[in-house]
């Protein structure tokens, strides 16, 4: 009876695996009509960073199996401005797996490798595909041109009668995270009021409700100041925000510069999703600190530890004890500082993905009240292969 219930676990284990096989699991890879080699100054850039989820592709152009070139294509082609390539041969063995080099090329042919998983299936290859760590970085497939740009086919009917409004399970309003340090991203909290910089270099990617004090807030859209969220180089939106029936939208966010005027040192892409009465946002960290988002227009909230000793009895019990507790916390402090100074250096040191994934948001896709879905090439969308 026991031998019976250890080979059902196994057999368990056994098919679980086998499930995962890449070539009738695999995952369509999107805007797959704009990464051929001939594609050049396609816009917007294709960026295999935020909204691409790491696994195993196919692509299929035009009803046909397309495959990622052996030769280092040209800087700027591919949809984006640094293309991917594979410096290796394809499996020839049907149903093998060999693991090539892919090659960023920018102005070097090969100027970052990282492995890539081939499998030769039964008439096309699956290919195990991890996120970038850069924008504007994506993988090449076939060397077509740039997809036509169609003319909207979507009529501009009336707008669907909002009766039954259900948000998927996967919608980020229904799990998106707290932001943390709300007390300090506001636009009008200046960096001089706060004990340290706010750096999101170490925020861990994902949707982010920024609500303090039961209120929401969203980010500004306004070119905001240095110095001021809390940090010295504030992220402000570049954009609008959406509206509930547009899903989760791409916009993009500038990171304040120092010099007079540079509205926007650097460009990171976010997304915002509507979410009846608030926004949430997908956020990535930083690439420096010190920088971090913006959120709202206050000043620095009060921290409550003060309004504690302020309160407290000031008989000479309470001050002796106010005086053991002050030392302790500046023991306390320091041993932080000294903490996050270590933690800081090591992130500053090992600038790699490996200490820190910029993850992609989980695949999500807008309720679309019986309209055709706009959105192109969802990455999450599960074909079932014909081995
Ligand atoms: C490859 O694997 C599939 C699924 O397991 C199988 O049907 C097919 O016969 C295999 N092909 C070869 C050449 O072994
Ligand atoms: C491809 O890889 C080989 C072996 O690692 C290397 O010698 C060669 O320079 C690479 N080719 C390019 C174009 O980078
Ligand atoms: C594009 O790729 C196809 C299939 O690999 C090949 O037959 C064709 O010659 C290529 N065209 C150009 C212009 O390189
Ligand atoms: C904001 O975005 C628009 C459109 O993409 C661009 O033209 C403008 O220069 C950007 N603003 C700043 C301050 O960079």
């Amino acid at each position: 009876m026991k031998m019976f219930n250890v080979l059902v676990f196994v057999l368990m284990f056994i098919s679980k695996n086998v499930q995962a096989d890449p070539c009738t699991s695999s995952k369509l890879i999107n805007n797959v009509g704009n990464r051929g080699t001939r594609c050049t100054s396609q816009s917007p850039l294709i960026c295999d960073r935020n909204g691409f989820e790491s696994g195993w592709y196919v692509a299929l152009y035009k009803g046909e199996y397309i495959q990622m070139p052996e030769q280092f294509p040209n800087p700027f082609t591919c949809g984006t401005e640094s293309p991917i390539w594979i410096n290796g041969t394809h499996p020839n063995i049907e149903n093998s797996t060999k693991e090539v080099s892919g090659c960023v090329r920018d102005s070097n042919t090969c100027t970052q490798t990282f492995p890539i998983q081939i499998k030769k299936c039964s008439g096309f290859y699956a290919y195990n595909l991890p996120y970038v760590d850069l924008c504007f970085r994506g993988y090449c497939f076939g060397n077509h041109t740039c997809e036509e740009k169609t003319t909207t086919s979507i009529s501009a009917g009336p707008e669907p009668s909002t009766t039954t409004t259900t948000i998927p399970s996967s919608d980020p309003c229904l799990y998106a995270a707290t932001l943390s340090n709300m007390d300090k991203r506001g636009s009008q909290c200046s960096l001089k009021d706060v004990d340290y910089a706010l750096c999101d270099r170490t925020l861990k990617p994902g949707w982010y409700k920024a609500i303090d004090d039961n209120v929401f807030h969203n980010m500004p859209t306004y070119c905001v100041t240095v110095a001021s969220c809390g940090t010295e180089e504030p992220i402000w939106l570049n954009g609008s925000l959406p509206k509930f029936t547009d899903g989760a939208v791409l916009r993009k966010a500038c990171v304040r510069g120092f010099d007079p005027g540079d509205c926007c040192k650097n460009v990171i892409d976010i997304y915002i999703r509507n979410c009846f009465t608030y926004n949430v946002y997908y956020l990535p960290y930083t690439d420096l600190c010190y920088s971090a988002y913006c959120f709202g227009n206050r000043e620095c909230k009060k921290k409550t530890d003060d309004n504690l000793i302020i309160e407290a009895d000031k008989t000479s019990d309470s001050l002796l004890f106010i005086l053991l507790g002050s030392f302790g916390g500046v023991m306390l402090v320091t041993l932080v500082v000294v903490v996050i100074v270590v933690k800081t250096k090591s992130l500053r040191i090992g600038h790699s993905r490996v200490d820190l994934q910029n993850t992609p948001p989980p695949p999500y896709s807008p309720p679309t009240h019986g309209k055709p879905a706009v959105t192109v090439g969802s990455t999450s969308g599960n074909i079932p292969l014909k081995s």
